[in-house]
């Protein structure tokens, strides 16, 4: 019995030290130094949400599209320099990514209320995502913290690691399983289409020539999205495209997935009884979606002496 306790309390004790020392992150990181870091994201992104719906799938996006290239360091946010090639101007970013100016409206009003640049922004994307998706109705997450923020950036990564619209259920796969994310978790997180908005060029294809489509729902897509121009015309993800709800899911049973890799994951393959699943129970969904944007929001993150705490999220320091 006492040798039992002084076993466990040796390894409480050495889980203690590893914690403290090793390159984890913790919900807690910013506790002592600024209390007030996370109140106040979850002020400016509800802010922002209420004047404008569509930021909350954006700046959810913007979490997802900065951990799949080189993991969730805040690349995505820097802007082209003599020696940096923003992300920004990626296939999947350019013309597309968007709230930018909500992150660095956050990043001033952080620094200001912590009395210096204490968080970093690849963390502050990670927040702003969880309170984005809590704002429409979702479900919330305790985040890790301490990432922080990267001096680089890669064009051609986020090239060869973002998936595109047009890929299929095998593509999608191995795609996630790089990143570490199972086929659970690319299901879940495909989820995050049941909030915002697409463009005509993204989809286009899929509504005048796949046949695994509803006919009505085609015509009413091809109404606003013509197949010579119009590119950048929008178009809701999922019939409620403000709301966190499984109608995402039911949409794709239905055949009406709006792009090829959301419909791919209802098509005859492995994925169908997980859509099946989720379409049916909110819960179940929205507890998956959690787990797994926790699991994404741990990807390769710099910790320790690695990066740095940018204090424009725009430019490195
Ligand atoms: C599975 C692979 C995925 C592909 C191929 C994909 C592709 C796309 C495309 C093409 C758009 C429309 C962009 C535009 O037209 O400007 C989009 C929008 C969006 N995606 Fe994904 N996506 C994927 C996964 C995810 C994940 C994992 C999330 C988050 C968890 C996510 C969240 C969103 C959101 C919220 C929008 C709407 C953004 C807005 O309205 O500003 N996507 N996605
Ligand atoms: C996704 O995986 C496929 C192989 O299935 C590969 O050809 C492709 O380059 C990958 N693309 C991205 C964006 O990771
Ligand atoms: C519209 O999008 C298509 C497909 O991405 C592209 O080939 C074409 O050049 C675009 N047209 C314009 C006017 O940008």
């Amino acid at each position: 019995m006492a040798s039992g306790s002084y076993f466990f309390s040796t390894i409480l004790l050495f889980s203690f030290v590893t914690m403290a020392f090793s390159d984890s992150l913790s919900p807690f990181y910013y506790q002592r130094v600024c209390p007030q870091a996370l109140p106040t994201i979850r002020r400016i992104v509800f802010n922002a949400v209420r004047q404008e719906c569509r930021m909350g799938a954006s700046l959810l996006r913007l979490h997802f599209h900065d951990c799949f290239v080189n993991g969730c360091d805040a690349s995505i946010l820097l802007d082209s320099t003599s020696t940096i090639d923003s992300e920004k101007n990626s296939l999947a970013n350019d013309n597309s990514a968007r709230g930018f100016e909500v992150i660095d409206r956050i990043k001033s009003a952080v620094d200001n209320v912590c009395n210096g640049p204490v968080v970093s922004c690849a963390d502050i994307l990670a927040v702003a995502a969880r309170d984005s998706v809590f704002a429409l109705g979702g479900p919330s997450w305790t985040v890790q913290l301490g990432r922080r923020d990267s001096t680089t950036a890669s064009r051609t990564d986020a090239d060869n690691n973002l998936p595109s619209p047009f890929m299929d259920l095998r593509a999608l796969i191995d795609n996630f399983s790089k990143q570490g994310l199972d086929v659970k978790d690319l299901v879940a997180l495909s989820g995050g289409h049941t909030l915002g908005l697409a463009q005509c060029r993204t989809f286009r294809d899929r509504i005048y020539k796949e046949t695994n489509i509803d006919q009505g729902f085609a015509a009413q897509r091809q109404a606003t999205c013509p197949q010579v121009g119009g590119n950048s015309t929008l178009a809701p993800l999922d019939p409620s495209p403000a709301y966190f709800d499984t109608r995402y899911f039911g949409n794709l049973v239905m055949n009406k997935g709006l792009l090829h890799s959301d419909q791919v994951l209802f098509n005859g393959g492995q994925t169908d009884n997980l859509v099946n699943t989720y379409s049916q129970n909110i819960r179940v969904f929205a507890n998956d979606f959690a787990q797994s944007m926790i699991k994404m929001g741990n990807i390769k993150p710099l910790t320790g002496n690695n990066g740095q705490i940018r204090v424009n999220c725009r430019n490195v320091n």
